[in-house]
């Protein structure tokens, strides 16, 4: 049978030879049969360098909200970089991006722009030490907050160093970072509002924020739940702490004003990326004037060549104006669309008898494969996750959606885009239901084989 991905295996190969590890991004080398090389998308479709088309679920890791390649803001960028691509200057682009997330998001009293989440996390985290004079700041066991120092502690530990339940260990998954950074941080489990109060009394007095993913999307799509929220909002004006919110994937997918609209609460510093640059390396921090007034004042230092640049600016602008123009639709269509994915491929996993289960809001999701006893019902936190799915499993249907066209995250995850039609949803349906039956007849297979 000829390879499917001959010509992306071809060039990954000759990328290792310069590319080191032959990826620019570390979770891309995860990607399996083998790292994918695209040539071109449009709306809901990706094509690889083989000619193979996907309806795609991945999206640019969340960021392309308004599709692949929309005319609308390829307009938008060339126009601005036959005016100029970056002036390290100010441009009366950033006063009109800035004002539209004033309008979006309730909490954006002021904000700040930078290229990549990543940052912003970093700014935020330092803004609340200084606002507070505190050293430490709280997080929650399996969110991701960008692949710095800072952002990455507490991010899937492996069971064995879980550590006490009460107070989970400060794991870092890379090697070569400050090892006092682990000191500055706390670990919380998410969804369990008494714990939370707890360990914030065992520290009182010490955390400057907590830094936290509204529906946590990097693990297992885990949305709040009830009290959780106010118990957050509570502890946090209790205790004098900054409420940090990391929208970078919640923020316009789940509506203009993102999580914080969705879920009706407002926080003192909103990390916002991805969708608010369509793909382009655009983020920014947002916040209520009171916790950006150290970089008002000067005493933070908030600084970056690129930042706010005009190329990025000019398609923050056209993404922006989407979603003020779709206005009280959104996130209503979004979540119409993932919902009808998630009840299909639900029905389509009894249908073939395999243990797989969506969860989450709809406009991102994941796949849930349980593994052989594991209980049923929603997955409510990281080690909950870790202990009931089956990553193995969920692999190999990964691999049997993407030989059908369908493309969804190497870890489960799901995003559905405002490009995605109903007409998408249906083929998309079509073809899970062939790739479930794939691989359940292959795992049943290969199950018997191993017994
Ligand atoms: C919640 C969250 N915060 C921060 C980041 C870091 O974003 P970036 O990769 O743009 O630096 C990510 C990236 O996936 C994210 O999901």
């Amino acid at each position: 049978m000829p390879d499917r991905y001959a010509k992306s295996r071809e060039l990954f190969a000759q990328a290792q030879t310069c590319i080191a590890a032959g990826v620019n991004s570390g979770i891309r080398k995860m990607e399996q049969p083998v790292p994918l090389y695209f040539s071109h998308g449009k709306g809901a479709k990706l094509t690889d360098v083989d000619g193979n088309s996907y309806l795609d679920f991945q999206i640019g890791q969340g960021a392309i909200l308004y599709g692949h390649a929309p005319a609308g803001m390829a307009d938008a960028i060339a126009k601005q970089a036959a005016l100029g691509t970056h002036w390290a200057a100010q441009c009366e682009l950033e006063i009109e991006v800035a004002q539209r997330l004033q309008k979006l998001i309730p909490s954006a009293e002021l904000v700040r722009f930078n290229n990549s989440a990543t940052e912003v996390v970093l700014s935020a985290l330092r803004l609340a030490r200084a606002h507070t004079g505190r050293p430490l700041i709280l997080k929650f066991e399996g969110a991701y907050h960008g692949w710095a120092d800072e952002g990455l502690v507490g991010f899937a530990p492996p069971p064995q160093a879980w550590g006490d339940p009460e107070e989970p260990s400060r794991i870092h998954p890379s090697a070569g970072v400050i090892p006092e950074v682990l000191d500055q941080f706390v670990v919380a489990r998410w969804n369990d509002p008494a714990h939370l109060r707890r360990i914030v009394q065992k520290h009182r007095g010490q955390i400057a924020a907590v830094i936290f993913e509204p529906i946590i999307c990097n693990t297992c799509c885990l949305q709040p739940v009830p009290g959780m929220i106010e118990t957050l909002l509570e502890v946090c004006r209790e205790e004098g702490m900054l409420l940090i919110a990391d929208e970078t994937i919640t923020g316009l997918r789940m509506g203009g004003g993102g999580a914080q609209e969705f879920l009706g609460f407002q926080a003192d510093l909103t990390i916002l990326g991805k969708a608010i640059g369509g793909g382009v390396p655009f983020a920014a921090l947002a916040g209520k004037r009171e916790a950006m007034q150290t970089i008002i004042d000067g005493r933070v230092v908030h600084a970056g060549t690129l930042n706010g640049n005009p190329l990025c600016l000019a398609a923050a602008k056209w993404c922006l104006d989407q979603v003020l123009e779709l206005g009280p639709r959104h996130p209503g269509g979004l979540v119409n669309l993932g919902q009808q994915l998630m009840q299909g491929l639900r029905a389509s996993a009894q249908r073939h008898g395999v243990p797989m289960h969506p969860q989450g809001p709809g406009p991102a999701f994941h796949c849930v494969m349980l593994k052989p006893g594991a209980a049923e019902g929603p997955v409510l936190d990281y080690r909950d996750y870790v202990q009931r799915h089956d990553a193995a499993r969920w692999a190999h249907l990964r691999l049997c959606l993407l030989e059908q066209g369908v493309r969804a995250i190497e870890r489960g995850l799901w995003f559905v885009s405002l490009a995605h039609t109903q007409a998408d949803i249906d083929e998309a349906l079509r073809r899970a239901d062939a790739a479930m039956a794939q691989h359940a007849s292959q795992w049943a297979t290969a199950t018997a084989a191993k017994s």
